[in-house]
């Protein structure tokens, strides 16, 4: 799955480069820092030095379910950090949270026959400007040491490899329940933003696609993974 490997100084962004440039398919691009990294809908990804970013192709008959990529790659982050001592969770539908602020972030987007994923996941930065500081977490921050790089992104490799290849094989379906296990606020009063609504209710369950299933007055909704954000009512 992941056969070549560029490790960039510095770009504007891997998933840009990934989706532009014609690289095979298991092509990995890494970089150590980022001019114009970018999350889902545009929005910026801060991508100053110490954080591990990068992209790689996977081909679009591989993954069906598309949309949901996301969790999985989200749920290899968790697997390996649990390897590490580290509990981190899943805030659906599409990043990581350690203790209650944002660690990383999945970005799954098509290009043709391509599918281009990308990770941003905060890991050696000591400080977040401040728009972002107070949602934000290194693991530095959280664990109090450094990690390498390198180590660090090739363990996780692994298990990102292990988890997308049963998730090929089965579909979503196979991993539901180990996505579950780590889900962030399932069982609290939520909102849910999309572009032009919003939902409140108890985040019941997400269902054999992944989708999320809130408990609303109304009944229950089933919410598509996408360009939706999670938030606790508080
Ligand atoms: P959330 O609900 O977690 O804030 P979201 O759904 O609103 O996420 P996403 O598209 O998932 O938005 O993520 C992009 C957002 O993440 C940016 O708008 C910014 O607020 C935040 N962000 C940007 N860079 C980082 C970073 N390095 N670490 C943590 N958060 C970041
Ligand atoms: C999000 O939470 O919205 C997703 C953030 C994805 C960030 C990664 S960093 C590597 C790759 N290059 C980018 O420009 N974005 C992704």
């Amino acid at each position: 799955m992941f056969e070549c490997l560029l490790w960039l100084e510095e770009t504007g962004s891997t998933q840009d480069l990934l989706k532009e440039g014609n690289f095979p398919y298991g092509t990995l691009v890494v970089a150590n820092k980022q001019k114009k990294g970018r999350g889902r809908k545009g929005r910026r990804w801060e991508s100053r030095e110490g954080g591990l970013y990068f992209s790689f192709v996977l081909r679009d008959d591989d993954f069906r379910e598309f949309l949901q990529i996301p969790l999985a790659v989200s749920l290899g982050i968790c697997e390996f950090l649990e390897t590490l001592d580290i509990k981190a969770k899943i805030k659906w539908p599409n990043d990581v949270y350690l203790m209650g602020r944002k660690l990383a972030g999945v970005l799954a987007e098509k290009s043709g026959k391509k599918i281009v994923v990308g990770v941003g996941i905060n890991l050696n930065q000591e400080e977040f400007p401040p728009d972002i500081e107070s949602r934000s977490i290194s693991l530095k921050l959280a664990t109090g040491k450094g990690w390498d790089k390198r180590d660090f992104f090739s363990g996780l490799l692994d298990n990102l490899k292990r988890v997308l290849e049963a998730y090929a094989k089965g579909g979503f379906k196979e991993i539901r329940n180990r996505v579950k296990g780590k889900l962030l606020y399932l069982g609290c009063e939520v909102f849910l933003f999309s572009d032009d609504q919003t939902f409140r209710g108890t985040f019941k369950d997400i269902d054999d696609k992944g989708f999320l299933i809130l408990e609303t007055e109304k009944g229950n909704l089933t919410l598509p993974c996408g360009e939706v954000s999670l938030r606790e009512v508080i």
